[in-house]
């Protein structure tokens, strides 16, 4: 089985799916591992080392020919696959519910056409057993933490409390709203920047963690019937009674705030609306406000995908791909996500991996010309 190594085709996209290491644990399962050259440039791997981990490194036509399975970040552009085996797997986040050129349901459609089986990594279930290959939960891993580095970095004053020869500096107060895999890393990192940190979630699941980071729990009480938990442990869209208490809430608490990060996301739908532009105008001048949501229609009103806004005198910053802005760890995590995933099923008879379980269900999004996967039929 040949594994064909893209080097990705997104704007600002400067992940790998493979790193050195993964190269050599494939090529020690007997699979031939294929790099584009120069595709771990942009996280710091060089050719030269995955050659030294036992891949061919050449241009894409070289890289495709023949490959069984084709691995990418973020899905290819099917007009740019010509040589791979029919029936390639394409294993990447292939963002199925997303807009524009790097994702979309007409891109899976154009896999289906073209004969792909596209797997796309973003719909691995959430049970134990998949943990490892979980691409969402390495990346917002990486993604809390950043956003909170980004945040320190635009905020015109310091995180953790000092007592100086001239004068104290007062701690910062920081926000979380949203308490899943990025809000908690962003609970732990404000918190070791010295930071006074509170947070917020739907679910009430999150409460004993956000205390068990040290940080204060602001939740919506007494709203009948809230659990906030759907499936898989995802949140559910709330109900119009608790919305108006959650923004009751979050006012009061928002104009005492020097710094939020929103990492709210509901899986398939737009981003909740958190924070409105009359709120944000509670602020301080000087305030940060981080949304990780912004690609997804955002958590914060005004947000804009790519940019650091300013309003009222908070900036707002919008930063798209923000695991991406940690390339060399993002790789890491991911290819061991894509390895984890595609070792689990390696069969030794056949050479090759054979997905025949709920895991493949759950990410296969084309087979044999047709679209397959029930969350793209309903
Ligand atoms: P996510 O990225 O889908 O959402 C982020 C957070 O926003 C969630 O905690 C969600 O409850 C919250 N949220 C949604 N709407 C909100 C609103 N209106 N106000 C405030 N907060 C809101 O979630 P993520 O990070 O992917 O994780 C969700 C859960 O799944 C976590 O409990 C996590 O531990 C669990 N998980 C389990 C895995 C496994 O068992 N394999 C793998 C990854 C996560």
């Amino acid at each position: 089985m040949k594994i064909a190594v893209l080097k990705e085709g997104a704007a600002g996209e400067s992940r790998v799916a493979a790193t050195p290491e993964t190269v050599k644990k494939f090529v020690a399962l007997g699979a031939q591992v294929a790099v584009e050259a120069g595709a771990g440039a942009g996280a710091s791997y060089a050719d030269g080392d995955y050659a030294a981990a036992g891949a061919s490194v050449g241009d894409r036509v070289a890289t495709l020919a023949g490959a069984g399975i084709v691995l990418g970040v973020q899905g290819p552009d099917p007009a740019t696959l010509g040589g791979a085996a029919p029936g390639a797997w394409i294993v990447a986040g292939l963002n199925p519910f997303g807009a524009g050129e790097n994702g979309g349901r007409a891109r899976v459609d154009a896999y289906a056409a073209a004969g792909y089986e596209a797997l796309a990594m973003e719909f691995m279930p959430r049970i134990t057993r998949a943990q490892s290959m979980d691409i969402l939960s390495s990346q917002s891993n990486l993604a809390g933490y950043k956003a909170v580095l980004d945040a320190a970095g635009v905020y015109g004053r310091a995180f953790p409390m000092m007592m100086t020869a001239a004068g104290t500096v007062s701690a910062a107060k920081v926000f979380v709203m949203g308490v899943g895999v990025a809000g908690l890393q962003a609970i732990a990192t404000a918190r070791r920047l010295g930071a006074q940190v509170s947070a917020t979630d739907v679910r009430s699941a999150t409460k004993e963690q956000i205390l068990s980071l040290g940080a204060k729990p602001i939740f919506v009480e007494n709203v009948a019937g809230i659990e906030g938990e759907g499936s898989g442990g995802y949140a559910t869209e709330m109900s119009e009674e608790y919305q108006k208490a959650q923004a009751e809430l979050v006012s009061a608490h928002i104009a005492k705030q020097d710094i939020v990060i929103t990492t709210a996301l509901i899986p398939g739908r737009p981003a909740p609306r958190l924070i409105s532009d009359a709120q944000l105008a509670t602020m301080r001048p000087g305030s940060v406000i981080v949304d990780l949501a912004v690609e997804s229609g955002g958590n914060v009103e005004g947000a804009v995908a790519g940019e650091i806004v300013e309003r009222h005198g908070v900036k707002i910053v919008g930063h798209r791909n923000v695991a991406g802005r940690l390339p060399a760890d993002a790789s890491a995590l991911f290819a061991r996500n894509l390895y984890n995933f595609l070792s689990t099923f390696w069969d030794k008879d056949a050479g090759k991996p054979v997905l025949d379980d709920e895991i493949g269900d759950a990410v296969r999004l084309t087979r044999d010309g047709a679209v397959v996967n029930p969350r793209l039929l309903s």
